[in-house]
């Protein structure tokens, strides 16, 4: 039970909050693939309309739910739905923000060990790339040292509170990490030959476009906008209630889209500018992931001259990008414990942490661990989640409760329309889209 009202002390600190969770690596690692190899422009118009049909009014759901039960997310559906089986949606949730920080807390801290090689020169110096990336993921130590500094980093900003810690952070790092985007992306679009590269991400194509683009761009828009996860319920109960959800979606999913293209505008022109000749970069660009943050990045940077501040402004973007992600993950559960358990947030913190720091290590020592907390999160948890959200607020929570909350208490005008559609897009056409999802990530 929440004993004492939290919220967030301004609307921009909501936004602030909620796009610090939307951006992160996802953004970053695979947006800018996904916009080459599915269609340039063509694949930025799909993701968008995915954003508006999906992202949008499952976020409005996800802030409803919060803000209308004012408690964690693994109570929200009990006091909504008292005594069925939707208490356990919640729950669900929670388990579920808590296992993705597993996997994504290590690849934190391969970013983190990422800054501190180009800031110490190291990476300038380094012949092969691969073997670099690989002495790193064979490294127990290492993983340890630079996942456990970043579990402590989030933990600290957990501990600092939702206003002061949460929101003040967000609102610092946010402003922040564009400003070093924008930079980044200036320099790499005024390197010779850098056209090429814009070129060759944007070009609207239909050509080798995979017949799955469209799942693709939901599953990205999906896990990008942090929802299913428990977060954006967190984050709406600590929204008060003259902020109108619609726009701070909106809101959130337009800067979540902007980081993914300036990522792009940074990532692409440099790889056609600074490739070696004869070198042929395109095929690790549209794979994305980590190889290409690791390997083919640090390679491209280190023939820029003054490289490693390049490197070091684009592993720092990513480090903060990560930060205000895991920080909004770690609140789920933190926060969780905290209410239900009736103890303090200092000590649930320090559980968290500690579950955290033997997830994350598990993750560290064994591969396996590691694709799995990736493999259940996100294309089993997540998905599920998301239908099961969908659903509720479409067919079961309360209208009342609902429309006083897409009006701000009859404050706000919501056309019959938009009401009309919402709700369908709810009970049918997002559940449909991401049991498709659902079934095709777990089969092929
Ligand atoms: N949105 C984050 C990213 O793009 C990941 C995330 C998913 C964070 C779900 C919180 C919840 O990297």
């Amino acid at each position: 039970m929440r004993k004492v009202e939290v919220s967030f002390g301004s609307k921009i600190g909501m936004i602030a909050a909620a796009a610090g969770s939307a951006v992160g690596l996802g953004n970053i690692w695979r947006f800018p693939s996904q916009t080459a190899g599915g269609g340039g422009a063509m694949f930025i118009l799909l993701y968008l309309l995915c954003v508006l049909i999906v992202g949008i009014p499952l976020m409005i759901s996800e802030f409803a739910v919060g803000r209308t039960a004012l408690s964690n997310a693994g109570e929200a559906y009990k006091k909504l739905a008292p005594k069925t089986g939707w208490v356990w949606l919640g729950r669900f949730a929670v388990l579920g923000s808590f296992l993705l920080l597993g996997f994504y807390l290590v690849v934190c801290g391969w970013t983190l060990d990422y800054c501190w090689q180009s800031i110490s020169g190291s990476l300038a110096r380094v012949d092969d790339y691969t073997a670099n990336f690989a002495a790193l993921q064979n490294s127990v130590p290492r993983q340890f040292l630079t996942t456990f500094i970043f579990c402590f980093l989030t933990a600290v900003f957990i501990l600092g509170g939702v206003t002061k810690g949460i929101e003040a952070s967000a609102k610092v790092m946010m402003p922040f990490l564009f400003l070093l985007l924008i930079v980044l992306a200036i320099r790499s679009i005024t390197l010779p030959g850098s056209l090429e590269g814009l070129v060759y991400l944007f070009k609207p194509k239909f050509e080798g476009v995979p017949k799955t683009v469209f799942l693709d761009a939901v599953g990205q828009c999906f896990f990008s906008l942090s929802l299913g996860m428990g977060c954006m319920i967190t984050y709406g109960s600590y929204c008060k209630r003259d902020n109108n959800l619609t726009n701070t979606a909106i809101s959130v999913s337009l800067l979540g889209a902007l980081v993914g293209i300036l990522a792009g505008i940074v990532i692409f022109p440099s790889a056609f500018s600074l490739a070696a000749p004869g070198e042929n970069v395109t095929e690790a660009l549209i794979k994305g992931g980590p190889g290409l943050l690791f390997i083919t990045i640090p390679k491209l940077f280190n023939n820029m001259p003054l490289s490693m501040l390049w490197a070091a402004m684009f592993f720092i973007i990513l480090a903060l990008a990560a930060l205000t992600s895991t920080i909004s993950l770690m609140e789920v559960s933190t926060v969780y414990l905290h209410e239900q358990l009736g103890i303090s947030r200092t000590v649930s913190t320090l559980i968290i942490l500690g579950g955290m720091l033997i997830l994350s290590g598990l993750c560290c020592l064994s591969p396996h661990i590691f694709n799995l907390s990736d493999f259940i999160t996100a294309k089993v948890m997540l998905p599920l989640s998301g239908i099961l959200t969908s659903l509720f607020v479409g067919w079961r929570m309360d209208r009342n409760l609902l429309l006083a909350e897409l009006t701000n208490d009859n404050t706000l005008h919501r056309s019959k329309g938009f009401l009309k559609i919402f709700s369908f897009l709810l009970r049918w056409i997002i559940p449909t889209i991401l049991l498709v999802v659902f079934i095709y990530g777990l089969f092929f």
